[in-house]
């Protein structure tokens, strides 16, 4: 059933379990997300980015989702819109049904980042639809970094605080360290777990990781077997992914992983049958492969058999 973005994050928060938040942008995807949450009894977010919008059509985004959320009624689901840049592209989100919204305003000054969320929650609320904003930047911290640099970087807790009580924001994205993509540490990872508790303690409003992916072996061999190359890459490893979960984390964003398991298995069909060109038989085993991804990131969050 499509629900609140809340909803779903309150009873987490209560429970003290994350919710994974799976990026699509077509079918496919989707597809496998659900299954994914079918086997494991899972609540999800489903999250189109701006560029996921555009690919697929806004009204073509909702109505898939909507589909499938009569097609499995039983999984409580949220639609949420992935970095939203501008008060508007939310607006359009929640005009054509989204259950849920970023506002990314992140990059401006505290002030003009709390005024253009507070905005949103406004219009969202009105609605019945949740909104989350993000403070600090996302970016890896390397090891000889120094305080003031941190600071300057990562969230401050006592800002946290003052922009979840004036925003009356659902829920925050903090930053501790992780960053989007393949690429996320250079030396050992490293998160900010001290500074998450504090954000935790402060405003004890559901939190959300960005850059959650975690790249497991396995996933990343199969991508090199088929041919692919992504030899430095780095996630977040699931012992991070517990952690943050206890640290107050409740939304943990993952694209890549999905990404990176779903096209190994479209490069190992067309590397083994050369003549192959029906779609099926390079999505069916791309799909497998990625809900066997979401389904083990399900256990590690805690989230299977919340429903
Ligand atoms: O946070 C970014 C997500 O991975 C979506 O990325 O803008 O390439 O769709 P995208
Ligand atoms: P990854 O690139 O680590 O999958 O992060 C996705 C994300 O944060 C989407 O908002
Ligand atoms: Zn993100």
């Amino acid at each position: 059933m499509l629900v609140s973005g809340i909803e779903i994050l309150s009873k987490a928060n209560k429970e003290g379990y994350g919710v994974g938040a799976f990026n699509f942008v077509d079918f496919e995807m989707l597809n496998a997300i659900f299954v994914a949450a079918n086997e494991k009894n899972s609540p999800i977010f489903v999250q189109a980015s701006e560029g996921a919008i555009k690919y697929m059509g806004i009204e073509i985004a909702v109505a898939l989702v909507q589909t499938m959320a009569k097609k499995y009624p039983h999984i409580p689901v949220a639609l949420h819109l992935d970095h939203g840049t501008s008060f508007e592209s939310c607006k359009k989100a929640v005009d054509a049904g989204f259950t849920s919204v970023m506002i990314d305003a992140s990059h401006h000054p505290f002030d003009e980042n709390l005024e253009e969320t507070s905005k949103v929650v406004k219009m969202a609320h009105e609605r019945g639809v949740s909104v989350e904003a993000e403070l600090g930047r996302l970016m890896g911290i390397e090891d000889n970094i120094s305080v003031d640099e941190k600071d300057a970087v990562l969230v401050n807790p006592a800002e946290a605080e003052k922009f979840v009580r004036e925003s009356k924001v659902d829920y925050l994205a903090p930053a501790i360290g992780t960053s989007h993509g393949a690429f996320k540490f250079k030396g050992e990872p490293r998160l900010d777990f001290e500074r998450l508790k504090k954000v935790k303690e402060l405003t004890k409003i559901p939190l959300v990781l960005h850059g959650a992916s975690a790249i497991p072996d396995y996933v990343r061999a199969s991508f090199t077997q088929s041919g692919g190359d992504i030899g430095a890459s780095k996630g977040v490893p699931f012992s991070f992914l517990q952690e943050a979960v206890k640290g107050g984390i409740n939304k943990v964003n993952t694209d890549t992983d999905l990404r990176i398991a779903f096209i190994a298995e479209v490069r190992k069909v067309a590397n083994e049958d050369k003549s192959q060109f029906d779609l099926r038989k390079f999505f069916t085993p791309a799909m497998k492969a990625m809900s066997h991804v979401i389904a083990e990131r399900m256990d590690i969050l805690g989230s299977s058999n919340k429903i």
